[in-house]
């Protein structure tokens, strides 16, 4: 046991079990999106690891950019405002984007991400997240694919941080409560 997993209250995902399901939404997108030139936009930080898996499991002519947004900072809840930190690096118009994300939760960052691709000229936006957290919802948004759908407990692994720690966990748990309820 490593210094990490004594923080996990409990595993909510497996690596297996995330594997599994990262080899049936990559079929499901090579599916849809075969033919179509598809460009990948990874939302950093949170989505570097699902990203590298789902392209993998996706073997589809296609290319990577990422972004990365800042709304949360080091709180536990979003604030609402997103700010680009890093921009993509190429024209995207015409493009049919995929959105990789690691989790929708209020839904702030991934409204804004798609409207302003829409308003960039992608000709369509579809987004993949790896879990959805349907009950926190604030914005209307709904994702094409997903991985899994969570309870509202804090999830950490697997691409996801606590403070910015825990993302190399390889499978995905609940943060025992001690660890954060010093905020
Ligand atoms: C997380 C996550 C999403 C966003 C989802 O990012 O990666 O981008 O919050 O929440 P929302 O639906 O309420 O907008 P975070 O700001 O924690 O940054 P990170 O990706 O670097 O972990």
């Amino acid at each position: 046991m490593s210094m990490m997993d004594q923080d996990i209250l409990k595993v909510l995902y497996t690596q297996e079990e995330i594997a599994a399901r990262v080899k049936v939404l990559g079929e499901q997108m090579y599916e849809d999106f075969k033919g179509k030139n598809p460009l990948f936009v990874s939302v950093l930080r949170g989505a570097f690891i699902f990203m590298a898996d789902i392209v993998r499991a996706c073997q589809v002519k296609s290319d990577v950019e990422f972004i990365a947004v800042s709304s949360y900072g080091n709180a536990t809840t979003s604030s609402g405002a997103v700010q680009i930190t890093h921009d993509i690096q190429q024209d995207i118009s015409g493009r049919n984007l995929v959105v990789i994300e690691d989790i929708l939760d209020s839904g702030n960052t991934l409204s804004f991400l798609k409207q302003y691709f829409l308003t960039k000229g992608a000709a369509s936006v579809a987004i993949c997240t790896l879990l959805d957290k349907p009950s926190r919802r604030t914005k209307v948004i709904t994702a094409d694919y997903i991985g899994f759908t969570v309870p509202d407990e804090f999830v950490v692994g697997y691409g996801l941080d606590y403070c910015q720690k825990y993302r190399n966990l390889p499978y995905i748990g609940v943060l025992k409560p001690e660890v954060y309820s010093g905020e």
